[in-house]
């Protein structure tokens, strides 16, 4: 798809020539009714520098869908991965819940399928080795996957060996060839970013021993709806996960799903674990959670068309309130400046006029302005030294952290500001 594109301060009305979707990724069905437009959005992460400022920049549409055959939400567009992937400004290591929360999954990988000392496990979207440091540290052997040469640069200093590549057949052969089949074949937060997901998910069961289990941690669409959690959709995040659109995709390429656990990471995500069928039978929770989709609304767009609206609503009331700070005299700035920020702002267009600038722990990040409405990132460090009177929390799905941790800031006064899933000042 090629991207239009927005000279600085000036809208293009050029047209794009992109590919879009007419059939599901999942199931193949001309059945994909579309739900929202977050308009045309330029890509999340991409973070520019002041030189790139002045050039045009890329725009692509954000459209999403439903499919009423297998239920997978989606986005009808494709940004060529390589325009997303190849440099990349996210660190998970940037986090410190995050850091937790992946020696959590080492911890609990080692508990549920005791992994002999020194077996592989292959970790595909590995960026910059925060899990993998942890498999390692319980003996297991790690090797990473990661097509940003930039973050991969990051995992090899911590000691984690990772090969440059997007994971494919051809990779995944080339690690059973040179390293063995892999215990465990770990994807966290990169099974959406696939467009083919049966290439991938083909190459994944060719990469797994036969007792190997196949791991995936994606952020679950029960919770984006319920919290409204509309920012997370953006051009990486090509498909919006339940348990039935996964199951249905698994079991084509001869995996089950034995089990699946919620989790608090990124607003609430499943962690979903798929073997070959003779493993143990599935546990409960995998038919539990289908069938509260299925009971819940989830195979019905009615249920998306009024999340459609919801958030339209949210965007009014949430301007509404920056507007009326911004009327009193208040300075406010952005928390964090995660790509799900990027959603948010541009479709709110939330610009310099409201914030003054956004602070983020990444220090790839600064110096750098964010995509589209170009608010300076800067070191948290700013933040401490300037205490401006609100400070609207991009980075909500780590609140309960950022609060505590700015305890000093919210007791002298200085006021968080919740975008989701109502506007709310604490
Ligand atoms: P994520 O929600 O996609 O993990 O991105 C969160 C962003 O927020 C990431 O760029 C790091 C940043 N961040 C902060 O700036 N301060 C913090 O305290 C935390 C936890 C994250
Ligand atoms: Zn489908």
């Amino acid at each position: 798809m090629m991207p239009s594109t927005r000279a600085p301060g000036r809208r293009s009305n050029r047209k794009s020539n992109r590919g879009v979707l007419s059939r599901c990724r999942i199931c193949g069905c001309q059945t994909l009714e579309k739900f929202l437009s977050l308009g045309p959005s330029p890509l999340a992460n991409n973070f520019l520098t002041a030189e790139q400022l002045r050039r045009p920049e890329p725009y692509f549409p954000l459209d999403v869908c439903f499919c009423t055959t297998c239920w997978l939400v989606q986005l009808a567009d494709v940004v060529p991965p390589e325009a997303m992937f190849t440099e990349y400004l996210y660190l998970t290591g940037a986090s410190q819940p995050m850091r937790l929360h992946f020696a959590g999954l080492a911890a609990d990988l080692v508990e549920r399928f005791s992994p002999p000392r020194g077996g592989l496990i292959v970790d595909i979207g590995s960026n910059d080795g925060t899990f993998l440091e942890q498999a390692q540290a319980h003996g297991l052997r790690g090797l990473g996957v990661e097509p940003a040469a930039n973050v991969g640069a990051v995992a090899q200093g911590r000691g984690v060996e990772t090969f440059t590549a997007f994971f494919n057949m051809e990779v995944a052969e080339r690690i059973v060839r040179e390293k063995g089949p892999a215990r465990a074949v770990v994807a966290t937060n990169v099974f959406a970013h696939v467009h083919d997901l049966d290439g991938f998910t083909a190459a994944v069961v060719r990469l797994l021993a036969e007792d190997g289990v196949f791991v995936i941690e994606v952020p679950y669409v029960v919770d984006m709806l319920d919290r409204l959690e509309f920012d997370t959709i953006y051009h990486e995040h090509l498909s919006y996960f339940g348990v039935r659109p996964l199951s249905l995709l698994f079991e084509r390429f001869g995996l089950q799903v034995t089990h699946v656990s919620r989790l608090k990471v990124h607003g609430g995500s499943i962690r979903v674990y798929a073997q070959r069928p003779r493993a143990p039978a599935p546990s409960r929770a995998v038919s539990e959670l289908v069938a509260k989709e299925t009971a819940q609304g989830f195979g019905t767009l009615d249920t998306y068309e009024r999340f459609a609206q919801r958030v339209k609503a949210l965007r009014d009331e949430l301007v509404g309130l920056l507007r009326q700070l911004k009327a009193q005299g208040a300075r406010i700035v952005g928390y964090g400046a995660p790509a799900k920020g990027n959603t948010l702002l541009n479709f709110c267009k939330i610009g310099t006029e409201i914030l003054d600038y956004v602070i983020d722990t990444t220090p790839f990040k600064h110096g750098r302005y964010t995509p589209g409405v170009h608010l300076p990132v800067l070191p948290e460090t700013r933040f401490q030294a300037d205490r401006p009177d609100y400070a609207l929390l991009l980075a909500w799905n780590y609140a309960e952290e950022i609060l505590k941790k700015e305890g000093v800031y919210r007791a002298q006064g200085g006021k968080f500001i919740m975008p989701i899933p109502h506007p709310a000042v604490i």
